[in-house]
């Protein structure tokens, strides 16, 4: 089975965009999201674009505040200041990465965590590893949701997540570990450090796969049946292709898909899971709830 992130997340945004109509009729409050871009690099602009797109597509306000990769960290933290003190505003993101010159953990800790809907703040993720509701960060939300829409409970399963990072790996495996329903899992994070890859991967019932590298997992590295969550978003080389290039995940889609139960591909799976997550939270802060 391929898990179809597009389909759900376009059912989450539909489920958004209700919960919206219904906060405008009966509260009069429109969810607001800001968005800083700092500098041009063309990830980040293509990412704040789409993002942006959603805010329409679901009738939120949004406001873009686009600025040299050269301002000053004290301008920057100013900028996130007025956000936080902005009622119109009920979200607010600074797109990562950002220049050297600014401290990336002092701008995520000046944006108020109640607007936080990057779930990126101490507070939050603090929140999230103890169990308490709050703003869980968009991908590793969407890799839950979509489990919990696709009917895999991972409750008493052993999930093993490839990856350490603070957006993906220690969340979504912190988020799993719950002693919650759509969680309850036994749960174990293998990174670079592991000698041996596959010893772990090979006990995975559930694989999420936040590696960064084309092909880094294999058939031969998992169990047959396996759920396969591939969180990679790698461009390589493809000559067949108009524009050179092609996205391609971390696992060998291919072949794992023929003894996988169910894997996401890519694109297509994960990926559009995050933005619809991110609406979520932003109507969330704005006090609706699908
Ligand atoms: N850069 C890459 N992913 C993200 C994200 O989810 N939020 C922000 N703010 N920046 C990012």
């Amino acid at each position: 089975m391929i898990i179809d992130g597009k389909k759900i997340s376009q059912e989450i945004k539909n489920e958004v965009k209700l919960a919206a109509e219904k906060l405008k009729r009966e509260k009069g409050i429109i969810p607001g999201l800001a968005f800083i871009l700092v500098g041009d690099n063309p990830a980040s602009q293509s990412y704040v674009k789409s993002k942006g797109k959603a805010c329409e597509e679901l009738g939120f306000y949004s406001a873009t505040e686009r600025v040299l990769a050269t301002i000053s960290e004290s301008d920057l933290l100013a900028m996130v200041n007025r956000f936080n003190n902005d009622p119109k505003i009920h979200g607010l993101l600074v797109q990562l990465p950002l220049p050297k010159h600014i401290d990336e953990q002092k701008v995520i800790e000046a944006i108020s965590p109640a607007k936080d809907v990057d779930g990126f703040h101490p507070v939050n993720i603090g929140k999230m590893m103890i169990g308490i509701d709050t703003f869980y960060s968009a991908t590793p939300y969407g890799i839950v949701e979509l489990l919990k829409r696709y009917n895999i409970n991972p409750s008493g399963k052993h999930v093993v997540v490839i990856g350490r990072s603070n957006i993906v790996g220690k969340p979504v495996a912190n988020m799993l570990v719950q002693k919650k329903e759509w969680a309850n899992a036994i749960v174990t994070i293998a990174h670079t450090a592991a000698k041996d890859l596959s010893y772990y991967t090979k006990q995975a019932d559930i694989l999420i796969a936040a590696v960064g590298k084309p092909n880094a997992i294999t058939k031969e590295m998992l169990k047959p049946g396996v759920v396969v969550i591939d969180v990679g978003i790698n461009r390589i080389d493809d000559p067949s292709s108009k524009t050179g290039t092609r996205l391609v995940g971390d696992v060998d889609f291919e072949h794992v898909k023929e003894i996988a139960s169910a894997i996401t591909p890519v694109p297509g799976g994960v990926g559009p899971m995050t933005i619809a997550m991110l609406m979520v939270n932003t109507l969330k802060a704005a006090g609706g709830k699908i």
